[in-house]
C-alpha cells in the first residue's frame, strides 16, 4: 500500500483534531471519504499479507475513527406502508449503510442484514440473514456469512470461508485493539464460534461448533504436543488445517480439584484429514 502514503499522512495529521477542530476543515472531509472508497474497494485493508506474514496497517484504524470524530448525527428512514410507519436508524452521516448494487455481484438475502460503508465484500460473497459486516471488514470471493453472524471492524475474512450460524468475529475498535481477526482462506468456522483479539486462523484450519478463541485462551494441541498461546510480540496463531474442537481442563489449586473444576480451553483434536474434508464440503449450488 506504499502508493497511499500521502493519504496515510493526512489521516494521521487529522488524526489528533477533535470533532469540533475538524468540522471547520473541510478537507478533512475530502480526505475521509476518498480514505473510505478506497475501503469499499478493497484496495485499503486494515492488515495484508506481506510475504507470508500479516503486516497491520494501522493508520487505517486511526482513518476508520476520523471518520466517527467528523461524523454528525443523521437519521434514516425505510418506509414500510408510506403512512410514516418503518424503520428509523441514527448513525454517523460519515457510516451510512454501503452501497450495494447488482454489479457487486454479492448476494445480500433478505431479512435484516445491513453492511456498513467502509467494508469490502468481494465477487460471489454470500449473506444469509441476519448478519451484519462493520466498517473495515474485508471479505473475500466465495466466502459464506451465514445467520447471526458478525464480521467485525477490521476483521480480514479470506476467500471461501464459511462463518457458520452464529459465528462472531471480533473486531478492533471497541474495546481497544490493535490487530484485527484475520481468517484465511478456506476456513470452516462452526456455529456459534467467537474469534476475537487478534486471533490469526491459518488457512483449511477447522474451528469446531462452538470454540472461543481470543488473547487469553491457550490452545493445546495434542496433535503436535505443543501449545499455542498469544505473546506481547505475536497474536495466537491457529496453524494451518488444524481442527480445532471445544475442550476442558483441570484448574490447578486445591480448592479447584477438591470441586473438581475444570475450565473451558480449545484443544486442536488433529489436522484435517478425508474425514473433515468431508464433514465440512461446502455446498456449491448455495454460492
Ligand atoms: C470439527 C468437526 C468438523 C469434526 O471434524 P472431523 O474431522 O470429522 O472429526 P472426527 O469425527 O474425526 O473426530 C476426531 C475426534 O475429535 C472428536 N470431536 C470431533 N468434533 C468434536 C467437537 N466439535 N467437539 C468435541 N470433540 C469433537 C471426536 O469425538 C473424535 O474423538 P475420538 O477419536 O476420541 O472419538 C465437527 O465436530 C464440527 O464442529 N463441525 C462443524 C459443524 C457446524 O457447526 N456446522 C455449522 C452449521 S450452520
Amino acid at each position: 500500500m506504499g502508493q497511499y502514503e500521502s493519504l496515510k499522512e493526512d489521516i494521521l495529521g487529522f488524526s489528533s483534531l477533535g470533532a469540533a477542530a475538524l468540522w471547520e476543515i473541510p478537507e478533512a472531509r475530502t480526505v475521509f471519504d476518498h480514505f473510505k472508497q478506497l475501503l469499499n474497494a478493497g484496495l485499503v485493508r486494515a492488515a495484508e499479507k506481506s510475504g507470508g506474514e500479516w503486516v497491520v496497517n494501522a493508520w487505517v484504524k486511526e482513518g476508520i475513527l476520523l471518520g466517527m470524530r467528523l461524523g454528525r448525527l443523521q437519521e434514516s428512514h425505510v418506509p414500510l406502508d408510506g403512512h410514516g410507519a418503518g424503520f428509523t436508524f441514527i448513525d454517523k452521516d460519515t457510516y451510512p449503510l454501503k452501497a450495494i448494487t447488482l454489479d457487486n455481484n454479492v448476494r445480500i438475502v433478505p431479512g435484516g442484514s445491513a453492511v456498513r460503508d467502509g467494508s469490502y465484500l468481494a465477487p460471489s460473497v454470500v449473506m444469509m440473514p441476519p448478519a451484519y459486516v462493520n466498517v473495515g471488514a474485508y471479505v473475500d470471493e466465495g466466502t459464506m456469512i451465514d445467520s447471526h453472524a458478525l464480521v467485525g471492524s477490521c476483521a480480514q475474512v479470506g476467500k471461501k470461508v464459511h462463518l457458520s450460524a452464529g459465528v462472531q468475529v471480533g473486531g478492533v475498535l471497541e474495546p481497544v485493539g490493535a490487530m484485527p481477526v484475520i481468517i484465511e482462506d478456506e476456513v470452516m468456522v462452526g456455529g456459534n464460534c467467537g474469534i476475537y483479539e487478534g486471533t490469526i486462523v491459518r488457512e483449511r484450519a477447522v474451528i469446531g461448533t462452538g470454540v472461543i478463541l481470543n488473547g487469553s485462551t491457550p490452545v493445546y494441541d495434542i496433535a503436535l504436543n505443543t501449545v499455542y498461546r498469544k505473546t506481547a510480540e505475536a497474536p495466537l496463531v491457529i496453524p494451518a488445517g488444524a481442527v480445532v474442537v471445544a475442550g476442558s481442563r483441570k484448574i490447578k489449586g486445591d480448592f479447584a480439584s477438591e470441586h473438581g473444576l475444570s475450565i473451558y480451553t480449545p484443544v486442536i483434536i488433529k489436522y484435517r484429514d478425508e474425514r473433515t474434508d468431508s464433514a465440512t464440503a461446502l455446498e456449491e449450488a448455495l454460492r
